[in-house]
């Protein structure tokens, strides 16, 4: 974030106290705070309650050997059984759990709690046919239909750790996960519709078990739901349809209570280095977390509420605030399985129309796409059912808060800026709807139960009116629990720089304003965030290096203002791919482009392409990438003193003023 914004940020005074009546009628009030402070173990021990558990823990949490916690130790409980079988228990089985809109517009689903238990039942079933125990992992790559969460807590029933890849991700990526957690069973569609049409998976999941068999790995069994219909190759010793495999069976199937601590999922997160962390959630915390919070920091209503978030399951919102927050909590919410533009650009707010849509959960790129569509397209449906609006995933800057705000919270809804990660599994800092007021831009304090700061190098809390770096300073109950089978990288990454205080390293910078809120400011690691989506500059990098005609590459996030950071690459071809001459550079660009979305996924792809003779390093051989963000951002170059040749970057600014 550039400086100029940040003043800017630092500028805005606006505030919007909240609505009278949600108020008045607030799930949580400012008085947990006070408790959350005063016996964090108390407070989560409350809100563990909610849930239906075999057995009730014997200690709340175990912190005897940080920074491995265990919460709620000795319980019992299964994840599916609460997200379902209660609900049915208690007599909601009529009552619509996921309304299903496909992206072909006439193909719409309603799923009742009842229909959905009896689902997860036959595909719980399905998977034992299948040879599936618990504790074997389960990789799931498909799209947004209802399937891929019946597949989910089907999972979660047996106790077999699912772990969701993004449908947009490569065979590539699919392949390193299925290997890095030793899934032999591949949950997987023909495919799913994007924009009228349909776009395939399978073909990537037949490449990937081909990867994954030559990495030791064997996956045994693919289960293919039949979706878009689409021809797809078929291997009959492996591939098996998901409606002749789930549909004849028994819809009963009696639950295991597992141990609190059972793992639940594993999922896959940019870091700072080329491999990818598979982070660790575990059962009993982080279903009290999610659910605890999505019924807190929404202020839900589940008898009323219609719930939407926007985020694809293949991401870790859609993990707890699609599947298992918003289901252990009973609520009806929408699912939609396309893009926001098609067939028209209205699509999502007719979709909140039709619904009657009382609680919007999305990120800022998607709310400033709509803001350059324009006013009147939202102007066009009846938005009036939406009581409440969330943000997540990056910064929300106030022109983007306060256009959604005015243009569909009606200019009197409450906006909630929700700051979390993969990591925390749960929301950590955001408003509370009844009680903060809003501030456009800021993200205000920790939940009730969470203790976040921000501090300086040394771990020293900074005043109000200044930056440093976002901790966590208690354990909270959705926490990872450790990276997939590497505890080193685990302690590294998140524990070893503030060891001595014990504190919880996000990689975000913040600041906290006058008085004391909190405004998250960005990584400050070699991650990048585009629209939201996380990924590794290293990661990418790695990407282009394997091309044949690529030397070297660094690459960096730079501001964008519809996907808030985008990824520019700077590539120092090979001798080779000079000769005969300069390559025509814009098809080489593109093929370089290209590489990378085969290589990682369409989301990795390089906005820009720099071929340039010489990258900028520090005489110890680092890159300097702050430099080149200065020339991505078209900023004035900062301090090169530090570099090996001072000379380089005016090698790189030529090459930018060339338009290459
Ligand atoms: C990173 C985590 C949390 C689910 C989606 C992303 C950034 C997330 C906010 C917010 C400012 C935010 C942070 C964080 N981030 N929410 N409300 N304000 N930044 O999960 O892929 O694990 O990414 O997203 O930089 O570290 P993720």
């Amino acid at each position: 974030m550039s400086e100029q914004t940040l003043s800017n940020l630092m500028n805005e005074d606006r505030r919007f106290e909240p609505p009278a009546d949600l108020a008045a009628d607030a799930n949580v009030r400012e008085e947990a705070y006070a408790r959350g402070d005063a016996d964090p173990e108390a407070f989560w021990a409350d809100a563990a309650e909610r849930l239906d558990w075999g057995r009730k823990w014997d200690r709340v949490l175990d912190w005897d050997d940080p920074p491995f916690a265990k919460w709620f130790v000795g319980g019992t409980l299964n994840a599916a059984v609460n997200c379902v079988d209660r609900h049915v228990d208690a007599g909601h089985g009529d009552k619509v759990a996921i309304h299903f809109v496909g992206e072909p517009e006439d193909d719409t689903r309603d799923l009742t709690y009842a229909q959905l238990k009896d689902e997860v039942c036959k595909a719980t079933n399905a998977l034992v046919e299948l040879g599936v125990a618990k504790g074997d992992r389960v990789a799931i790559y498909m799209p947004m239909i209802p399937e891929t969460v019946v597949a989910m807590l089907a999972c979660a029933r047996l106790g077999a750790p699912h772990t969701v890849v993004f449908g947009g991700f490569s065979a590539d990526a699919l392949a390193n996960r299925v290997v890095d957690c030793g899934a032999e069973v591949i949950i997987t569609s023909d495919g799913g519709f994007r924009r009228g049409a349909p776009s395939a998976l399978k073909p990537a999941v037949d490449e990937a078990v081909g990867k994954a068999s030559e990495q030791g790995q064997a996956v045994r069994s693919v289960l293919v739901v039949r979706r878009t219909g689409q021809d797809v190759d078929w291997d009959d010793s492996r591939d098996l349809w998901w409606h002749d495999a789930v549909d004849g069976q028994s819809a009963d199937h009696e639950a295991e209570m597992h141990d609190s601590e059972h793992p639940l999922y594993v999922m896959y997160t940019s870091g700072t280095t080329g491999k990818p962390k598979g982070i660790l959630h575990t059962t009993g915390g982080y279903l009290v977390g999610t659910s605890f919070t999505h019924w807190e920091v929404f202020d839900l209503k589940p008898e009323t509420d219609v719930y939407w978030c926007t985020a694809d399951v293949g991401w870790v919102t859609g993990h707890s605030y699609m599947a298992y927050g918003p289901l252990a909590n009973g609520c009806t919410q929408v699912m939609y399985e396309g893009t926001p533009d098609s067939p028209h650009k209205g699509r999502w707010w007719e979709i909140v129309e039709k619904y009657g849509v009382t609680i919007f959960y999305t990120a800022p790129t998607a709310i400033r796409t709509f803001m350059k569509w324009g006013d009147d397209i939202p102007a066009k449906f009846d938005l009036s059912s939406i009581r409440l609006l969330g943000s997540v995933g990056e910064p929300i800057n106030p022109e983007a808060y306060v256009w959604y705000r005015e243009n569909i919270g009606a200019g009197s809804v409450p906006v909630v800026d929700t700051w979390w990660q993969t990591e925390t599994g749960q929301i950590m800092i955001s408003p509370l709807p009844g009680v903060t007021h809003g501030k456009p831009g800021s993200a205000m304090k920790a939940l009730p139960g969470v203790a976040a700061d921000v501090v300086d190098d040394l771990g020293a809390s900074v005043p109000n009116g200044s930056g440093g770096y976002l901790v966590l300073q208690k354990p909270w109950p959705a926490m990872l629990r450790t990276l997939w089978g590497d505890d080193e990288r685990f302690k590294d990454t998140y524990w070893s720089r503030y060891a001595e205080k014990g504190f919880y390293f996000a990689g975000d910078g913040a600041k906290k304003d006058d008085d004391g809120d909190i405004w998250l400011l960005g990584r400050v690691d070699d991650v990048m965030n585009v629209s939201g989506h996380r990924l590794s500059t290293t990661e990418i990098e790695s990407a282009l290096v394997s091309h044949p005609k690529v030397a070297e590459a660094a690459v960096v996030g730079a501001a964008d203002d519809t996907t808030g950071q985008a990824v520019c690459a700077f590539v120092i071809l090979r001798e080779s791919a000079l000769e005969g001459g300069e390559a025509a550079p814009d098809e080489l660009i593109e093929e370089l482009r290209k590489h990378v979305q085969k290589e990682i996924g369409a989301i990795a792809k390089p906005r820009q392409v720099m071929i340039v003779p010489e990258l900028p390093k520090t005489r110890s051989g680092k890159i300097m990438r702050r430099l080149l963000k200065d020339v991505a951002e078209h900023r004035e170059v900062g301090d090169v003193t530090t570099l090996a040749d001072s000379t380089v970057m005016d090698l790189i600014k030529d090459k930018e003023g060339s338009g290459a």
